[in-house]
């Protein structure tokens, strides 16, 4: 029986669907697919454009073998408001009035066009008056969610949860309280977001308007080519010093950098907060740059701390997963963590 939702992860150049069934920890594979998104994506507020989004996902939805109607959707950082927030050990009750005032402060719109939502991410046990529990505040444009309801129903399907990218993708990374804390660099298309784990929790989260399409733009400028080119030669040389002359990883290096700089503000902010006591160990680069050519010894060298690609599959307990899936394990993480949400 197979009654749970799978994961569709919309994303500004591709589309991606994840099926699985089992349980919590032995996780099984159906199926999965990646179409590219059509141009104008989620961006455009024609209902033409929003009538092909939902022609495309339901197609894929055909094509990838699904049959639930049930869907899991991830929201960009980069289009809702994130913080982690500290705050005294609540009741759900209490939560639900102190989230306002927290939003007040972090969010620099007016709450009445947000939809707040909140996931305590941990809550001590059996608390002392000292403790304070982490909570996920997401303030999500009222206008978008109505979007990818309006365009989820119309491909047919009815959405079960929505939640923002970096949560999904830390569930499919961190598979438990005893993974190392990790630092997880998610860079896309057009946005990047940062999550810092700890005893696999994440305590902070960040995201910034940056990816591979820069990348592409930063190549087509230097060497005078066209946007398609510049995915080519990206793809084929990415951030290597001897091809044409290391022309393309000078083009990428400045892109790089910016994601780079931010990382480290956020390494510092992690090891002001938490001392030595327990060192970040680990980057995990996730997205469909985290492909890019040496872009793993970019971020070891400029960091100091061991860096690995993402596999969003390692945790699923049936291999019968096909090997080219297998290799493109960072295009899958946000759809894998969307289809694991539900067995929690
Ligand atoms: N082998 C590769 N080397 C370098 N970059 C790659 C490779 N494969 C894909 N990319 C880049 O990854 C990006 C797409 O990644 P991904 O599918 O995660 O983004 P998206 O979800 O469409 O965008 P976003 O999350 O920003 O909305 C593109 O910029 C693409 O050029
Ligand atoms: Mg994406």
């Amino acid at each position: 029986m197979n009654k749970k939702p799978f994961g569709l992860d919309i994303g500004a150049t591709t589309i991606k669907l994840v099926w699985l069934s089992g349980e919590k920890n032995n996780f099984i594979y159906k199926s999965s697919l990646i179409v590219p998104t059509p141009l104008k994506g989620m961006l455009s507020e024609s209902p033409m454009d929003e009538e092909q989004m939902a022609q495309t996902i339901s197609k894929g939805v055909a094509d990838a073998g699904i049959t639930t109607k049930e869907v899991n959707v991830a929201l960009a950082e980069n289009q809702v408001y994130t913080k982690v927030v500290e705050m005294p050990i609540l009741s759900d009750k209490e939560l639900r009035s102190a989230i306002y005032w927290e939003a007040e402060q972090y969010i620099p719109v007016p709450l009445s066009n947000v939809t707040l939502a909140w996931s305590i991410l941990k809550k001590p046990e059996k608390p002392t008056p000292l403790d304070k529990m982490q909570v996920l505040l997401v303030g999500a444009p009222i206008a978008l969610v109505a979007k990818y309801q309006r365009i989820i129903s119309m491909a047919g399907l009815n959405i079960k949860a929505m939640e923002t990218e970096i949560l999904s993708t830390v569930r499919s990374l961190i598979p438990n309280e005893t993974f190392p804390p990790t630092f997880i660099i998610s860079i896309g298309a057009i946005s990047t977001s940062f999550a810092i784990t700890r005893s696999g929790i994440m305590v902070f989260t960040y995201s910034m308007s940056m990816g591979g399409s820069a990348i592409n733009r930063a190549i087509a400028t230097d060497l005078n080519l066209t946007s398609a080119q510049a995915e080519e030669y990206k793809k084929a040389y990415g951030f290597s010093e001897k091809t044409l002359g290391g022309k393309i990883g000078k083009a990428t290096e400045p892109i790089l950098n910016s994601i780079l700089s931010e990382v480290k503000k956020s390494l510092a902010f992690y090891t002001q907060k938490y001392k030595e006591d327990t060192p970040i160990r680990q980057i995990i680069l996730s997205g469909g740059t985290a492909k890019l050519p040496g872009i793993g010894i970019f971020f070891a060298n400029n960091s100091g701390i061991e860096t690995a690609i993402a596999n969003p599959w390692k945790n699923l307990a049936s291999q019968s997963i096909p090997k080219e899936i297998l290799d493109n394990g960072p295009d899958y993480t946000i759809a894998v963590g969307l289809a694991m949400r539900d067995y929690e």
